[in-house]
C-alpha cells in the first residue's frame, strides 16, 4: 500500500501521527488534558521515553474539540540550545500559521512583529519553500519573546501551546529562562500550556521543587502504558485488515515481554505486518523478537564495553528479574553473585546512564529490546 498524508502503508505507525484510526485508546488522558485546557490549567505530561507523549499531543491537536475551540501551536525544543533558538522555534510555529500562502505570511508578519523577521528559504533537497526566522537583535531574544507573547495575548481566540522536551531549557546558558518564561506565562489569560518531557529528574524537579519558578504551576500527568484490554483489539483488527490472524496469546506475550511499552510493541508488530505469516502465535512472535534483537546484537555488546563488569552483571540480573523489587535482599544478590554493599551504588550509576529506570521502588531495564536480549542470552 502506498503511504499518503492520512494513510500510512503500515498501520503500526512508528513516527508521526496519521489519524485517530492508527492511534490506540488514550481516551481518558485525552479527556483529562482537554478538561485542563478548557479550565485554564496548564499541564505537564511526563512518561518514560517512547511511551506516547508526542503522539498524544498530536492526537489532541487533531481532535475536533481542539480544532474548533483553540489555536494550537506545537514546538519540540530538543534541538534548541539557547533562548534565541527557543524564540526562533516558537516564532516559526506561530508565524507559519498566520496564512496558508507563504508570501502572505511574510506580509502579515511584517505588520505584526517589529523584532522578528521571517525569511523564505528553499529546502536544498526538495526545493520546497520554507520559513526561517531572524531576530532583529540576536543578543536580546527576550524582546522578541515579549513581542510573541503580547501578540498571543491580544488574540480573540483561545490558544494552546505545547512545548515538547521542555527539560531542554535547563541546559540553556541563560540561567534565567525558567523565571523569564514563568513571568510571561502567569499573566496570560487566553493561553494554556502543555509541557512534555521524559520522566527523569530534570523535568520532575522543575515542577515539584519549591524553589523553582514553575513550582506547582501546572498539573502533572504521568502517562502509563496503554492497557492491554485496549491494545489487544487494536492490534488484532489492524492485522485482520491485512488478512492476518494474531492470537490473543501472542498479543499478551508481546505485552508482557515489554511491559506494554508502546514503541517496542509497535515496532515488533510493524515488522510482523510485513512478514508473509498468515497466523501469528506466541511462537512466531518470539521468532520475530529473536530476529530483531539479533540484528542489534553488535550494539548491545558495545554497551558491555561501556559498563564496568559489575554494572553489566547487574543489568543482566535486572533484565532477568523483569522488575527488581529488593535489590539488597540476600536472595537476589546470592542468585547473581553480586556484592550486597555495592548494589545500590551500581544501580544508581545505571539509572544515571538511563540504562535502567526506577518506578515505585522497582527497577527495570529501559530499552525493552536490550532487556529481552539479555534474558535470552544470559
Ligand atoms: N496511542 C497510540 N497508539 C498507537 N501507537 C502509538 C500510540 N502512542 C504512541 N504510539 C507510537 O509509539 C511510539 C512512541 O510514541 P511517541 O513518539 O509519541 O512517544 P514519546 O513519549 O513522545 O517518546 P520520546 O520520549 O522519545 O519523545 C511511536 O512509534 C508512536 O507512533
Ligand atoms: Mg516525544
Amino acid at each position: 500500500m502506498k503511504s499518503t498524508k492520512n494513510q500510512p502503508s503500515n498501520p503500526f505507525v512508528l513516527s508521526g501521527y496519521f489519524s485517530s484510526k492508527y492511534f490506540c485508546d488514550r481516551e481518558k488522558e485525552t479527556a483529562r488534558i482537554l478538561d485542563a485546557i478548557q479550565n485554564h490549567r496548564n499541564l505537564t505530561l511526563l512518561s518514560l521515553r517512547r511511551m506516547g507523549k508526542t503522539g498524544l499531543i498530536e492526537h489532541i491537536f487533531n481532535s475536533g474539540e481542539a480544532k474548533n475551540n483553540y489555536d494550537c501551536f506545537y514546538i519540540d525544543i530538543y534541538p534548541t540550545s539557547n533562548l534565541g533558538e527557543f524564540v526562533k522555534s516558537l516564532s516559526k510555529e506561530i508565524i507559519g500559521k498566520l496564512d496558508s500562502k507563504i508570501e502572505n505570511i511574510i506580509k502579515k508578519a511584517a505588520v505584526l512583529f517589529k523584532s522578528i523577521h521571517p525569511i523564505i528559504s528553499f529546502d536544498s533537497v526538495t526545493g520546497k519553500p520554507e520559513i526561517e526566522i531572524s531576530l532583529r537583535n540576536e543578543s536580546r531574544p527576550e524582546t522578541s519573546l515579549e513581542e510573541l507573547f503580547s501578540y498571543l495575548q491580544q488574540k480573540e481566540s483561545r490558544v494552546v501551546i505545547a512545548i515538547d522536551e521542555f527539560q531542554q531549557i535547563t541546559h540553556y546558558p541563560e540561567k534565567n529562562t525558567e523565571a523569564l518564561l514563568r513571568s510571561h506565562i502567569q499573566h496570560m489569560t487566553n493561553v494554556e500550556f502543555i509541557y512534555a518531557g521524559s520522566q527523569n529528574h530534570l523535568l520532575r524537579n522543575m515542577f515539584t521543587a519549591y524553589n523553582r519558578p514553575f513550582y506547582q504551576s501546572s498539573e502533572l500527568l504521568f502517562l502509563q502504558a496503554i492497557p492491554l484490554i485496549s491494545y489487544m483489539p487494536f492490534v488484532r483488527k489492524k492485522m485482520k485488515g491485512a488478512g492476518k490472524e494474531i492470537t490473543p496469546e501472542a498479543v499478551e506475550y508481546l505485552y508482557n515481554e515489554f511491559l506494554g511499552h508502546t514503541w517496542y510493541m509497535q515496532y515488533t508488530l510493524n515488522r510482523l505486518y510485513t512478514s508473509s505469516l498468515a497466523v501469528i502465535t506466541p511462537l512466531e512472535l518470539k521468532q520475530q523478537l529473536d530476529e530483531i534483537t539479533k540484528e542489534n546484537e553488535t550494539l548491545y555488546l558495545g554497551y558491555r564495553n561501556l559498563l564496568t563488569p559489575t554494572q553489566w552483571t547487574l543489568l543482566q540480573s535486572v533484565a532477568k528479574e523483569k522488575g527488581l523489587k529488593e535489590p539488597t535482599s540476600q536472595s537476589f544478590t546470592q542468585k547473581y553473585a553480586l556484592a550486597t554493599g555495592s548494589v545500590l551504588r551500581t544501580l544508581k550509576a545505571l539509572v544515571e546512564k538511563e540504562m535502567i529506570y526506577e518506578e515505585n521502588g522497582t527497577y527495570f531495564v529501559y530499552n525493552q529490546f536490550l532487556s529481552y536480549w539479555l534474558r535470552l542470552r544470559y
